[in-house]
């Protein structure tokens, strides 16, 4: 009798097992190999579009900042960070809001608007349009200034596989475990795949965007300026000599944002630094890192959703490779207020391209996006002892710095990083130095 009830008992939870499959640990390397997304191969020949180098008979430009994906997003591995940082400026607004730059090029004679992004290349004054002075330089009336390094993209395909709800959770359990100190920021920002839908943002400084598809859009056409089927519309229409859209499918029916989005899905995490973290210093540093209370922006682990779960707004489905997997970023990917803000809002026109400025999106809100003007990304500190700059505006050269900036929201959690002991400081460096 007694078996039977037990080997019933086992029989059920089995059962329940088999409906919760157990969460693994998504892969992390740096070693240029697919996550399981697609096979090598495939992945191979995304990534060789990712480094593509585009010429002007390409579509490039003709207000760029770099010919390949591959120049700012390199190190250690393709897909990774490198030390280019890109400069957007602004000023505020009579009524005390951000306001997009109005910058005048071609001697005056045109003005570009909408967008936040100074592009630092144009490819005229040319052989065909000798009299053309394309180069944006900033004007005295944009006083709000600042710049951005480009970020890693290893292991983005977890984050976006991440639930909205998850996002939301976070923040709101932040906001009640600090008393209302810390509360990340939730920003709703569109999927250009689905038009009129939105998603919770988590990459960019900003948050800007919520899709991988979205965001390799976005880049294509404000990086290198190629315009997509996501978004169509050059920036100007000075010196441009290709035809639009200057992306168009293959023959297997994907454009080369889609490879793009695709290359980085397939990526894997941005792995430890096993042996050092193995030091019983850095085990100590990383006790200490929670014990202050880093953990609560920082946040050690997510999870994605289970397989099969439509996100994106529906379009994009979470694969197998990238189903019920943990990471660990090492941020919370919401918006916090530590004190570094630079003041810029996200540009509608610019991110999701014009004609998203006349379209309604599901719980979209202008308001949002000027409440975040002087709020951060915590950035995620996987893959940090591969940065030699730090901060969004690359400007700490060490740790150290880095950490002491923090003010605002996190100004408690600076303070008892400044009361522990020279050797428990050391300790909590040494740990960061193992991600
Ligand atoms: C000139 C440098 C430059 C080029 C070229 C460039 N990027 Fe970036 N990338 C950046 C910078 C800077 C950021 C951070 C931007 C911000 O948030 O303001 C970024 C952020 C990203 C992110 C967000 C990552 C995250 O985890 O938040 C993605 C995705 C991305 N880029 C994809 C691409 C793709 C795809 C291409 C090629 C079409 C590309 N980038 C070309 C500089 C560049
Ligand atoms: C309130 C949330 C919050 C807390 C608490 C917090 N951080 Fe941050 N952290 C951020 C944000 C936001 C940024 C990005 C700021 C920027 O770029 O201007 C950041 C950036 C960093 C960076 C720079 C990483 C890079 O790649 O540029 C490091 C290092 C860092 N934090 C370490 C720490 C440590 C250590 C602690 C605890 C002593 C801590 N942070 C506490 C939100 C937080």
């Amino acid at each position: 009798m007694k078996t039977t009830v037990l080997m019933g008992m086992v029989i059920i939870l089995s059962g329940a097992l088999a409906l919760f499959p157990q969460n693994t640990d998504a892969p992390a390397a740096f070693d240029g190999q697919t996550n399981g997304l697609v096979d090598q191969a495939t992945h191979a020949a995304d990534q060789d579009t990712f480094e593509e180098v585009e010429e002007i008979s390409d579509g490039l430009g003709p207000l760029y900042n770099a010919q390949s994906c591959r120049e700012c997003h390199q190190s250690p591995a393709s897909g990774g960070i490198s030390q280019i940082a890109e400069l957007r400026v602004g000023h505020w607004g009579a009524n005390g809001q951000f306001e997009n730059p109005s910058i005048p090029i071609n001697d005056g004679k045109a003005v570009i608007t909408g967008r936040t992004l100074v592009n630092l290349r144009a490819i005229c004054p040319n052989a065909a349009f000798p009299d053309i002075e394309l180069q944006e330089r900033v004007p005295n009336s944009e006083n709000i200034r600042t710049d951005r390094l480009s970020l890693s993209l290893l292991g983005d395909g977890f984050v976006e596989a991440v639930p909205d709800q998850a996002l939301l959770d976070l923040a709101r359990g932040q906001c009640r475990s600090t008393l209302g100190r810390i509360c990340g920021q939730v920003l709703y920002v569109p999927i250009l795949e689905a038009p009129g839908k939105t998603g919770v943002g988590r990459f960019g400084w900003k948050d800007q965007h919520a899709s991988l598809l979205s965001f390799s859009a976005d880049a294509y056409l404000n990086e290198m300026g190629i315009t997509n089927k996501l978004i169509p519309d050059e920036v100007t229409l000075l010196c441009n000599t290709v035809s639009e859209p200057n992306n168009t499918p293959d023959s297997d029916g994907l454009e080369d944002t889609d490879h793009f989005a695709r290359f980085v899905r397939a990526t894997k995490a941005p792995p430890r630094d096993t042996a050092l973290a193995k030091t019983a210093e850095s085990q100590e540093g990383s006790k200490l890192f929670d014990k202050i209370g880093c953990d609560t922006c920082h946040v050690r682990t997510l999870l994605t959703a289970p397989a099969g779960t439509a996100v994106n707004g529906g379009a994009f489905t979470v694969p197998d490779a990238l189903g019920s997997k943990q990471f660990h970023p090492f941020g919370d990917f919401l918006l916090h207020d530590v004190g570094t803000g630079d003041g810029i809002a996200v540009a509608m026109a610019e991110h999701y391209g014009k004609a998203a400025t006349t379209r309604t999106w599901m719980k979209f809100s202008y308001q949002d996006l000027q409440t975040a003007a002087n709020k951060v990304r915590t950035a995620p500190l996987w893959g940090v002892r591969t940065h030699s700059r730090l901060m969004h505006d690359g400007a700490s050269l060490t740790l150290t710095n880095a950490i002491r900036r923090h003010q605002g929201e996190a100004r408690r959690v600076t303070e008892k990083f400044r009361r522990l002991k020279p050797e428990q400081r050391e300790a909590l460096l040494t740990f960061l130095k193992s991600l």
